[in-house]
């Protein structure tokens, strides 16, 4: 190690503020066997306790309406494990010593009976904690929500803290209401039973390491944040773009489109943290009230100019990697004439003194060419004089691209020199790669969020306002939509960046997609 690296390790600082120590808890996950639960949950799970993360003791109890022993079910959560587990082989003495800390608790989600057999099953585990520390993870369908948390109340499961001094706590998958209708009701709801404090709704994006790194990117140096605003940038672009289609989830994306499946939610949160003010602390509270400040700030589109603003497309057949695509309306699940949108792309004004003007521009896509989620902030061109008067549009504006996943890292590009006898200017780029900083060790999004549930600190969890003001922002969107055909310019064959509206929507103003730079 030379002495800069020795340096850099000296200089690594953790941030111990406020975090909470883990206590002995009973995790019970409402929906068991289903999908998020074996692909997710219990991967994550697995990853904790091989890491010594869990509390000790804990238990994790799988609540679902199939009839199966508890043993059939630990050897399904094993099979999924070997399939969706980021390490492998699976560790069989880990898996044996987790295991045994796994059970099952079957019954039907909508009547009392099951929640009294839940009751006894927690009343018979041999610690105090184990007892009374309870997260609820409701891994079912959002409809059964409701029902769940009140049956949980009426069983004595469930005490709220008015406060929030409870003990027991509630995560909640997305999507989170239909609209902003449906979500003020299921927070009226919710909120009837649990303090606003126990209730921890969740967006994968925020336990991404990378995601998280904005905020350390921006508000731990000097240099960027003083770029970060008006002046210095030309406009921001945000990118998820995904290769694959809807495969088998067909009948919940009919529900749903790529505006609430992923605008509403992961985008949102990217460009908050993207665009937020410092917040005054690193509490939960403080960078959750800057997060919604600048989600507040959007300007709102009147159904008028929706038009103008936001691009829809929908995939046809197509090719990605020389594998043939089917349409999206030939997906299983999906209607022949279905209008559902599998990408959008969307122009934000920001309406606060830093972003005045500067267009956030937002895409997300399934039957892309690439999968890819990237932030780019394009910063302004110089001014017309000296190499920009001699090379015109050729001389590229800086710009400096937080890649979230995959080959996580940052790049910085600037012009420079070509080596030679003649003047020849090009990009150049200075790139940090997490993984040859870091090593490859990138842990899932759910293990970290499932950690902060489990100490009970909500930073990456998505507040009551917060998740309102969401879909205050896209719900004129989608009814600008409703019902409206699809017209030939919003289709676009998988394998391609999308339909060309998406393109003429950024020359409006003079600018193009920069599409994400493919592994290599
Ligand atoms: C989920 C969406 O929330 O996020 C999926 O429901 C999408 O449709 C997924 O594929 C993308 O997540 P990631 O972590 O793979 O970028």
């Amino acid at each position: 190690m030379d002495q800069e690296q020795n340096l850099d390790e000296l200089l690594s600082c953790r941030l111990e503020f406020g975090r909470k120590a883990v206590e002995p808890c009973t995790i019970v996950i409402f929906g068991a066997s289903g999908d998020l639960t074996a692909r997710k949950l219990i991967p994550a799970f697995y990853h904790l306790y091989r890491e010594k993360q869990l509390p000790a003791p804990f238990r994790i109890l799988g609540f679902a309406r199939r009839e199966k022993t508890e043993d059939a079910w630990r050897q399904e959560l094993r099979a999924a494990l070997e399939q969706f587990s980021r390490t492998k082989p699976i560790e069989d003495a880990v898996w044996t010593e987790f295991a045994a800390n796994v059970s099952y608790c079957q019954g039907d989600i909508a009547g009392p009976t099951a929640y009294k057999k839940l009751a006894n099953q927690l009343a018979s585990l041999p610690h105090e904690k184990l007892r009374r520390n309870l997260l609820f993870y409701l891994a079912t369908s959002p409809s059964q929500f409701s029902q769940v948390v009140e049956q949980l109340h009426h069983t004595g499961l469930l005490h709220k803290g008015e406060a929030g001094d409870s003990e027991q706590r509630i995560i909640v998958e997305k999507p989170f209401g239909h609209d902003l209708r449906t979500a003020r009701k299921l927070n009226t709801e919710l909120t009837r039973y649990a303090h606003e404090k126990q209730i921890f709704r969740i967006d994968h994006y925020l336990g991404k390491e990378t995601v998280q790194n904005i905020l350390m990117f921006r508000f731990s140096n000097s240099i960027f944040e003083q770029l970060w605003n008006r002046q210095s940038v030309d406009h921001v672009q945000i990118t998820v773009s995904e290769k694959l289609g809807v495969g088998t989830r067909g009948g919940y994306y009919e529900e749903v489109g790529a505006l609430r499946d992923m605008v509403q939610n992961h985008l949102l949160q990217v460009l908050a943290l993207v665009a937020m003010e410092p917040p005054v602390t690193l509490e939960a509270e403080s960078i959750r009230d800057e997060k919604v400040k600048l989600l507040k700030s959007i300007r709102l589109m009147e159904p008028g100019q929706v038009d103008a603003n936001v691009v829809r497309g929908q995939y046809t057949a197509g090719e990605i990697d020389g594998q043939p695509r089917p349409a999206y309306r030939h997906e299983p699940k999906v209607k022949p004439d279905s209008t559902v949108e599998t990408y959008v792309a969307m122009r934000s004004l920001i309406d606060n003194w830093r972003w005045s003007n500067i267009p956030f521009y937002l895409r997300t896509g399934k039957g892309l060419p690439q999968s890819a989620s990237e932030v780019r902030v394009q910063f302004r061109n110089t001014p017309h004089v000296l190499f920009a008067a001699q090379c015109g549009p050729r001389l590229d504006a800086n710009a400096i691209t937080l890649r979230l996943q995959p080959n996580e890292g940052i790049s910085l590009r600037f012009n420079g020199k070509v080596p030679g006898t003649s003047m020849e200017i090009r990009p150049v780029r200075m790139h940090f790669s997490y993984d040859s900083e870091f090593g490859a060790y990138t842990p899932e999004a759910y293990e970290r969020l499932l950690l902060e549930a489990i100490t009970g600190d909500a930073t990456l969890f998505i507040r009551r306002d917060e998740v309102e003001t969401a879909w205050r922002i896209v719900d004129p969107v989608r009814e600008a939509w409703e019902g409206r055909s699809l017209n030939a310019k919003e289709f676009y064959p998988a394998g391609t960046w999308g339909p060309v509206a998406a393109d003429e929507l950024l020359a409006q103003r003079g600018h193009a997609w920069r599409n994400p730079q493919p592994i290599t």
